[in-house]
């Protein structure tokens, strides 16, 4: 029997490669994105309470009332905007899925989406399995800005969406106000759907802001904003998001979601929906800023180059080129086999596979990790 390839990335990703391989050699493990420090003790108790009270059964197909009504408080209090929680707010078992309904709410085949990159890896997949075509824009590094004459150029009469990250992964790169002011003036007098990955939302330094999609009034008419508790409150496991969009965006997402997975874990939405209404979000981004701050420390005293302290996000990205010859899969793999630390190679994240000798690291890591770390890394020549 033949079944179909739905789209063109074949083979296993990057991350459960990098993950295993770190398993088998028992490397630190600084490639994929997830936190090794415990989540507060509060959040895990409310879970227990949900389950002792009987918060067992289906929630709502929008997701619980509580919750949606917790994120609206949250966005009025954060962003000062309002967003109504019964027609705007869906819950989702974590913004991946979010992400894969907003496209398939909209794509048609032959359909063309730009995607900017380097870019998380499930965007392509996704548009390709709706039938529709990505059409990659490449971010101008050492800072990875959008060169905004770039992507008017990649938009054609069949440019349906376009998909934009910040904070990014994996560069850490933020977006300013003024991307935003670009970004409504170059899809102004199109049809053009946003989707705003902002999953990294609360993962931001030096005294920077996020601005939101939600934000500006022109963008969020036409836009999905994508977001997921588990960067802001360490429990990726908990694979918990949710999608704020305009009542007729939300309409057309629900009409999918419904048959997708109709509704999400119970006990966990209890446990966010009490946890964000304590006044749980911790200020995230100090413990993270003070992690990237000792990560780079650390790093400099080795030989990887860093071209720009990440911005936002988890993640940092250094230059090996001093160390090694290697191209950027093959020094990942070789780095977690021979010293023990498994990165996350950036050419996987570009769909023509640039490799500019540029590496991953994952810095949401208790201090001692990240230290062991980069102890082991410093006994590289470089
Ligand atoms: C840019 C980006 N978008 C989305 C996600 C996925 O979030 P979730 O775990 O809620 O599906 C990630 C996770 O690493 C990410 O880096």
């Amino acid at each position: 029997m033949i079944l179909p390839q739905k789209h063109s990335f074949t083979g296993t990703t990057i991350f459960t490669i990098m993950s295993a391989l770190a398993q088998e050699y028992n490397a630190i493990n600084l490639s994929q994105g997830f936190p090794d420090f415990p989540i507060d003790e509060e959040l895990s108790a409310l879970v227990a309470e949900a389950a002792a009270k009987g918060f067992n059964q289906y929630a709502p197909m929008a997701g619980l009332p509580m919750l949606r009504e917790a994120i609206a408080n949250d966005f009025k209090s954060r962003y000062g905007i309002d967003v109504d929680k019964d027609t705007e707010i869906t819950i989702t078992p974590g913004a991946t899925y979010a992400i894969y309904t907003a496209f398939s709410a909209i794509l048609q085949p032959g359909d063309e989406v730009i995607v900017l990159e380097p870019a998380y890896d499930s965007y392509i997949p996704n548009i390709e399995t709706n039938g529709a075509i990505a059409v990659p824009v490449q971010l101008t590094a050492p800072d990875f800005h959008v060169d905004w004459d770039k992507v008017k150029n990649a938009i054609t009469p069949k440019t349906k969406a376009l998909i934009l990250n910040t904070p990014h992964n994996p560069t850490g790169a933020v977006w300013q106000k003024s991307d935003w002011d670009k970004l409504a003036d170059v899809v102004r007098d199109t049809d053009i759907v946003i989707l705003s990955d902002e999953v990294y939302e609360q993962l931001i330094f030096d005294g920077q802001q996020h601005y939101t999609v939600m934000q500006h009034p022109e963008l969020r008419a036409r836009s999905f904003a994508l977001y997921s508790f588990g960067k802001v409150f360490h429990n990726t496991g908990w694979k918990i998001g949710f999608c704020i969009a305009p009542a007729d965006f939300t309409t057309a997402f629900r009409r999918l979601h419904q048959y997708l997975c109709f509704s999400v874990n119970t006990p966990a939405q209890y446990a966010l929906a009490h946890h964000l209404a304590n006044g749980g979000r911790q200020p995230v981004y100090k413990m993270l800023q003070q992690k990237r701050d000792l990560f780079l420390d650390l790093l400099s005293q080795t030989g990887f180059s860093i071209y720009k302290p990440a911005s936002g996000s988890y993640f940092q990205v250094a230059g090996y080129e001093r160390i090694s010859d290697l191209g950027d899969v093959e020094f990942a793999q070789w780095l977690t086999k021979e010293y023990g630390v498994a990165t996350i190679p950036v050419s996987p994240f570009y769909s023509n596979k640039k490799d500019d000798k540029l590496v991953r690291f994952c810095f949401a890591k208790k201090d001692e990790t990240l230290r062991t770390a980069v102890e082991r890394l410093s006994k590289l020549n470089g």
